[in-house]
């Protein structure tokens, strides 16, 4: 049996007639990894990780077939009926909408038990001492500890997306799956963000595969980059090897949209200002290209 914490083969998922958003996508992901998955808007990233989180079924083709610990999440179109205990294992993390906005944030972290726990204690929202322990722990470990008792509402976008990595703690989740977490944030956020998701990586061996937009994060994040085109694996290894020239190849006109680096669109970005920032560099355009307004990238983001 597959000793991989994902197997991903021969996926497809078509959306009506004329949409491929998979086409054959056959990948592996060992425990412990922390794969960044690449790709233009309208890629399939989102409808990947759905697929592997299996909230999504394929294409009813009998090879379509999704694993995570050797056990099956879906096959052939389906979804496992006993998955329950299998999601517990898998957490997810989108770009938005991850809080009950009218919940404390404790709770909206003590919330990560309940794959573990019996379905009525959840509903009367009884949680033991214990849990609220772990979960304080857990908010501590993301730096948002001492924001336990406010509203999930009054909470910005990197920190609630910093709740939710704590959240995905709680419910002791052996594989992180991170669709576009840092999306909607300024680059600091998005920085310790993205600097939580590789800390739980590291310590707890938690496997990670994080959805980008930009390449800069995955190169700075995650040792291997799996990139999407149209529904198909166009790259798969090491993401010190996407310099702009092979991006470029692989991307062609969308290119730009992946290698943009975010801190460009920001007026008074200054590359000093802040030394603790990667010493590799980020990927930029070279100065000989024609430099893209920031205008043009601002209705790329926003659109997703
Ligand atoms: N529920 C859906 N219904 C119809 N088409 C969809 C649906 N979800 C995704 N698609 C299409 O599938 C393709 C891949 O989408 P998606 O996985 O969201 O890409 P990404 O996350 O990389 O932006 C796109 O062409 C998108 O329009
Ligand atoms: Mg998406």
């Amino acid at each position: 049996m597959s000793e991989h914490a994902i197997a991903v083969d021969h996926l497809s998922k078509s959306f009506g007639r004329n949409t491929k958003a998979l086409d054959d996508v056959s990948i592996t992901v060992d425990s412990g990894e922390m794969v960044a998955l690449i790709g233009a808007s309208g890629s399939g990233k989102s409808t990947l990780i759905r697929h592997i989180a299996g909230l999504v079924a394929s294409d009813r083709e009998t090879c379509c077939k999704v694993q995570v610990f050797g056990e099956t999440v879906q096959s052939g179109g389906r979804i496992s009926g006993d998955a329950r205990q299998l999601r517990s294992r898998i957490g997810v993390i989108f770009q938005q909408f991850n809080l009950v906005n009218r919940l404390g944030l404790l709770t909206n972290v003590v919330i990560g038990v309940l794959g573990r726990i019996p379905t009525w204690r959840g509903t009367l929202g009884l949680f033991t001492k214990s849990e609220k322990r772990l979960a304080m722990e857990a908010l501590a470990r993301v730096g948002m500890d001492q924001y336990a008792g406010q509203r999930a509402s009054t909470l910005s976008g990197g920190q609630q997306q910093r709740a939710a990595i704590a959240r995905a703690l709680v419910q002791q989740a052996e594989v992180l799956l991170a669709d576009e977490p840092i999306a909607s944030l300024d680059p600091e956020s998005a920085r310790r963000v993205m600097d939580a998701l590789a800390e739980i990586n590291r310590e707890d061996g938690i496997t990670v595969v994080v959805s980008l937009h930009q390449v800069a994060y995955a190169k700075k994040y995650c040792p291997r980059t799996i990139a999407l085109r149209d529904g198909k694996v166009v790259f798969d290894g090491p993401s010190e090897r996407l310099n702009t020239e092979f991006l470029r190849e692989l991307y062609g006109a969308d290119s730009e949209e992946l290698i943009m680096d975010e801190t460009m669109s920001k007026p008074g970005y200054q590359p000093d200002s802040e030394p603790k920032v990667s010493p590799e560099p980020t990927i930029r355009i070279p100065a000989h290209t024609p430099a893209i307004p920031a205008k043009q990238t601002v209705p790329a983001y926003a659109a997703e």
